[in-house]
């Protein structure tokens, strides 16, 4: 049966692609805009991506304003969706901590809230460093007692956007479960491009990855052997969070959307490297040397880099049965993770618009 949805981060990359399957498979769905006079573009693009464009509307809405910006009309045009996804976040490294928490800790709260006080489910997207305990711990998050973590000293840890991120994950579910209200979580991995045509937006931080690749201006290989990037393709992401927000026994589940067979990142640039005609680093470089290297100004601009995302390479693996049982229970088919790199890697080499400048 369709069902009617409620989406925030429509126009964003992962939104673009659950919003091309939600709508080819006939749901209907309203989104939550900062700029809904961009739904003309956006329904194109969906098209473009499979979907049905005219299957979607849009109210004005901001996650950064109280009541979510929402006037009286746009809270009538909001009212009883089956399922509310929340998928809106600020993201950028080096974001202002108030600023963080306003967009994506307070707004999500307003969000899982909202979806309460209308009966329906939230599926919410939070990060695949959630399922990483050890690491959770080591920043600081007290994974008994969430509500006696410290967040400001995580945001000093892991920058505000990831720490708003675990934050919001710890926040969101101890209020739903205040409310007796039904939340599903999918954890992705970071986001790769679409497995055949590997569509793919310029700020995602895989793409960026792949302009330094093609740029030359990864000269080592960041970690050890032992280090990955674990990815999941857009277009299986937006698989599974259909399949688990719309699947009652998914309802208080947590599913990590990361693909398993992902190459460590040695193997990851050699792939990409060769789609892409340059030359792939042969030589490692420790991840604290590289951190202490982008604490001197002008080196992260010079290297196009960041340290806070380092911190998504790591030599932890994932238990991703829960995963591997959802997709099998649905007829899911994992695309394979080497093509769906290689497509997206050729994606940006024919766009050359889609690589950051
Ligand atoms: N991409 C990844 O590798 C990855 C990995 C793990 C988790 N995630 C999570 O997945 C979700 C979607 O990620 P994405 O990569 O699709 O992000 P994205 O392309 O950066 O899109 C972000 C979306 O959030 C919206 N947004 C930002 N600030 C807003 C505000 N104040 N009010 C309303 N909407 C706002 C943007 O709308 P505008 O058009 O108005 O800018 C856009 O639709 C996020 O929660 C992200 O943390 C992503």
């Amino acid at each position: 049966m369709n069902k009617h949805c409620l989406v925030t981060g429509g126009s964003g990359f992962i939104g673009q692609h659950l919003l091309a399957l939600l709508t080819r498979q006939g749901h209907s769905a309203t989104l939550l805009m900062r700029q809904p006079q961009t739904l003309p573009a956006l329904r194109t693009q969906v098209e473009q991506l499979g979907g049905r464009g005219e299957l979607m509307t849009a109210v004005a809405g901001d996650l950064g304003l109280a009541g979510l910006g929402l006037d009286a009309a746009a809270r009538e045009q909001v009212r009883q969706p089956d399922v509310v996804f929340h998928l809106g976040a600020q993201f950028a490294w080096g974001l202002a901590a108030e600023q963080a928490r306003r967009v994506n800790v307070e707004g999500a709260l307003a969000v899982a809230e909202l979806a309460a006080q209308q009966g329906s489910r939230l599926l919410m997207v939070g990060g695949f460093m959630l399922a990483n305990h050890g690491h959770l711990q080591r920043i600081g998050i007290d994974l008994q007692r969430p509500e006696r973590t410290d967040w400001d000293k995580v945001y000093q840890r892991t920058g505000a956007y990831e720490g708003s991120k675990l934050e919001a994950h710890f926040r969101v579910r101890v209020r739903m479960a205040e409310l007796q209200a039904p939340l599903t979580m999918v954890h992705p991995a970071t986001v790769c491009g679409h497995s055949r045509s590997g569509h793919i937006l310029p700020a995602q931080p895989l793409a960026g990855l792949i302009g330094n690749l093609a740029g030359g201006l990864l000269g080592a290989i960041p970690g050890s052997a032992a280090h990955w990037l674990p990815l999941v393709s857009v277009d299986f992401l937006a698989e599974l969070i259909v399949a688990a927000a719309f699947d009652g026994q998914q309802a208080g589940q947590e599913i990590l959307a990361l693909d398993a067979a992902t190459p460590n990142l040695q193997g990851m640039l050699q792939q990409l490297a060769h789609t892409l005609g340059v030359s792939a680093p042969s030589r490692h470089m420790p991840i604290p040397l590289l951190r202490a290297l982008l604490k001197i100004p002008g080196v992260p601009r010079l290297l196009r880099t960041d340290a806070e995302s380092l911190d998504f390479i790591q030599t932890t693996r994932f238990n991703t049965a829960a995963t591997q049982a959802l997709a099998q229970r649905h007829q899911l088919h994992w695309p394979d993770i080497g093509q769906a790199l290689q497509a997206t890697a050729r994606y940006l080499a024919n766009e050359p618009s889609a690589v950051q400048g």
